[in-house]
């Protein structure tokens, strides 16, 4: 069984994808991490992420890397959104998220485009989004938890170019993929969206 799950950031989706890899005993991808080690690499190198080449050449990285606290900040975020633009990145991306999602059993893989590139075939698919303002204030609190001094403002500008950065581009836009069930979480905490997601695929799936 493969389980889809897209959307924007601080939408929920890594907390439904890895809610549904464990309820359904399946093991979970988080792409955005793909990404994100190779907007860190750029920049280690002192590369520019918005150069095909330097991010194409940062797309060979040690599978160790993924583990690296570092890749989960905002700033490496927006380096992501920048080398993800790039269709030659895309594209050296595709083979081990493809591989990931065809092993025996299933997976569940979480990101921008699996429904609609990566594994168009998925028996499941959603589409976890929410409100700007929602998902601001979520990163808010998280990051102040971390003891990060931003303000809200500051996040809901990053989340808003972020977004239209992911859905705006030409190869795999942030889009609902055909046949993908909307889950809006704006208004739901983390065990009310994880119950509903289990239900939706439940229902695309038939069990
Ligand atoms: O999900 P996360 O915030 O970790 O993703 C970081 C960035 O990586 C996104 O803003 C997006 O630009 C890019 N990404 C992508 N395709 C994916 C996963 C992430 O383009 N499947």
């Amino acid at each position: 069984m493969i389980i889809a799950v897209d959307g924007p950031t601080a939408s929920g989706k890594g907390t439904i994808a890895r809610a549904l890899a464990a309820h359904f005993g399946l093991p979970h991808l988080d792409t955005g991490l793909l990404y994100r080690a190779v907007g860190w690499q750029v920049a280690d190198r002192g590369g520019n992420p918005d150069s095909a080449d330097d991010a194409l050449a940062a797309t060979a990285f040690p599978d160790s890397l993924l583990d690296n606290p570092a890749l989960r900040s905002e700033a490496v975020g927006a380096l992501a959104s920048r080398v993800s633009v790039h269709p030659a990145v895309r594209d050296a991306l595709l083979a081990r998220q493809r591989a990931f999602a065809g092993q025996p059993g299933g997976a569940v893989l979480d990101g921008r485009d699996i429904a609609t590139v990566i594994a168009p075939q998925a028996d499941a698919k959603l589409f976890v989004t929410a409100s700007v303002a929602a998902r601001a204030l979520r990163r808010y609190v998280e990051m102040r938890g971390r003891g990060e001094d931003v303000s809200r403002e500051s996040i809901e500008a990053d989340l808003a170019a972020r977004d239209a950065r992911d859905s705006a581009r030409s190869v795999a836009p942030l889009r609902q993929a055909e046949g993908a069930a909307l889950l809006d979480t704006s208004a739901l905490p983390p065990a009310a969206a994880i119950a509903a997601a289990i239900a939706l695929v439940e229902k695309q799936t038939n069990r």
